[in-house]
């Protein structure tokens, strides 16, 4: 259809699944980036973003279709990562509640995990459609890479032991997907699309079935869901990340659901501190195929349609609170009421915390991490109390704040649990004056093992 192109959205399509399947890999293989090796510990530890455009897709999808046309009525796909470690339950939950389909990667050598379970169920939860990538094919032993092949193709070229072998992962993949409730069916066996999830199996190293994996999001979401699709609705826009960048000053990183943002809109966020009113001086992207949490040059824009990941430059943003939602202020009558829709999301948090007791100071870079440490404070083989919460770098009120356990009498919980946080100069230095302990680590279980004496004694 003439214009349909212009009309749809970009889907956004999410990757969950359990640690190390190959997600963060796989997005590798689509962007042509090497994200994953420079991850700490190659875990993956915030929400990531990225931009494929439409004709990227029709490149990767080229050797499938052979010279047939491929209507693409999409923009373009907005792919978010997620994290698969068991600490980030939180982050998975974020990432699928942003996404129109996802792809969920199960390792074809160890089949259904712990996180594969419950990234199943928050995909029934929500209702989302979704894909099942059958990653590391090019591990089964023998396997002949076919490099960035169609998977039919790929298997084809295989000798009999490793189709055999292929066959024997694939059939206990399946039988476990089954006793979770699924039906599921290699998506060119596939008998009905709306009642079997489609499997493809991929490599993310040699890039046998990405083809496949792109094709079926793109024939899923355009021809599926072109109706959800079709118009640009109300402004929907979480904040993932608040990040300080050279010549820009302090930056958020967003992800634009739906809805438009324009250079010089009002815009209204949750802070640290209370709300924060202020005016988009710049709208920027990553260029196509970069991932927006990772550092690099940006586009500039008038203005940016869903869906994207955007990175906004304004003033006082330095206690914008990620996790949290962004609205645009369109009447000044509306801006008391938009003042208190954006401190919802951080005051639910806040009150989970008792601040007038004892307990260590916890410190984190996003609202996610933050909830995460929580929650693992919380549980029951650890069971740390925490007396106050902050998001950000550690600054001198922060080690004062802590201090307070020290005049209390409360030497052992005098402590700041900072996660993937910098320590400023002065905060160190006061800190050590005053006997305040900051264990830092940029791994949330390295926290523990970093301080694990110390914690000992704080826990119940
Ligand atoms: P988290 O984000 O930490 O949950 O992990 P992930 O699912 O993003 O997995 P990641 O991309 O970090 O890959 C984990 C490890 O598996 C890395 O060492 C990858 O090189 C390897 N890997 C990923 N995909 C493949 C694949 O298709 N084949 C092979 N042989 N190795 C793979
Ligand atoms: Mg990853
Ligand atoms: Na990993």
């Amino acid at each position: 259809e003439a214009g349909s192109r212009d009309v749809l959205r970009s889907p956004i399509c999410c990757i969950l699944g359990h640690v190390d399947t190959g997600k963060t890999k796989l997005l590798d293989n689509v962007r042509r980036t090497t994200v994953q090796e420079g991850e700490a510990g190659g875990i993956t530890q915030q929400i990531g973003a990225t931009y494929v455009p439409g004709d990227a897709i029709c490149m990767r999808t080229e050797a499938l279709r052979k010279g047939k046309e491929f209507e693409l009525k999409l923009p373009g796909l907005l792919i978010i990562d997620t994290p698969g470690h068991e600490s980030f339950t939180n982050l998975r939950s974020r990432g699928s509640g942003l996404c129109d389909i996802a792809i969920l990667v199960v390792d074809i050598m160890h089949g259904m995990e712990q996180q594969t379970m419950e990234s199943i169920n928050l995909l029934k939860m929500r209702n989302t459609p979704f894909i099942v990538a059958l990653n590391k094919v090019d591990r089964l032993f023998e396997w002949q890479a076919v490099k960035d092949a169609p998977i039919m193709e790929a298997l084809e070229r295989q000798k009999p032991h490793v189709k055999a072998q292929f066959e024997q992962r694939l059939q206990q993949s399946i039988l476990n997907l089954n006793e979770q409730g699924l039906n599921v069916a290699l998506y060119w066996k596939n008998p009905d699309k709306r009642k079997y999830v489609n499997i493809v199996p991929t490599s993310a190293i040699s890039g046998e079935g990405i083809p496949d994996m792109l094709q079926l999001l793109v024939r899923l979401t355009q021809d599926m869901m072109s109706e959800r699709l079709m118009f640009i609705s109300e402004l929907q826009c979480t904040v993932l990340e608040v990040k300080v960048v050279e010549g820009l000053g302090t930056t958020v990183d967003v992800v634009l659901v739906n809805g438009v943002l324009h250079e010089g809109d009002t815009i209204v966020l949750c802070g640290m501190n209370g709300p924060i009113v202020t005016n988009i001086r710049s709208l920027l992207t990553p260029h196509p195929l970069k991932e927006l949490r990772v550092k690099g040059s940006y586009v500039h824009h008038k203005e940016i349609q869903a869906a994207q990941g955007v990175k906004l430059a304004a003033q006082n943003l330095e206690t914008a609170v990620a996790g949290t939602q962004l609205h645009v202020l369109h009447k000044p009558e509306d801006l008391e009421g938009l003042k208190l829709l954006a401190m919802k999301d951080m005051e639910d948090i806040f009150k989970s915390v008792d601040r007038s007791g004892e307990g260590v100071c916890v410190q984190a870079s996003t609202l996610g991490s933050l909830e995460a440490l929580l929650e693992f404070l919380r549980s029951p083989a650890v069971k740390i109390p925490v007396s106050g919460i902050a998001i950000g770098p550690i600054h001198k009120k922060d080690v004062m704040r802590a201090s307070v356990m020290l005049e209390k009498g409360r030497q052992k919980f005098a402590v700041i649990l900072a996660f993937d946080v910098p320590v400023t100069k002065e905060a160190r230095e006061l800190a050590e004056s005053l006997g305040v302990r900051i264990f830092t680590a940029d791994i949330i279980y390295h926290l523990f093992d970093h301080g694990r004496g110390c914690l000992k004694r704080c826990g119940g």
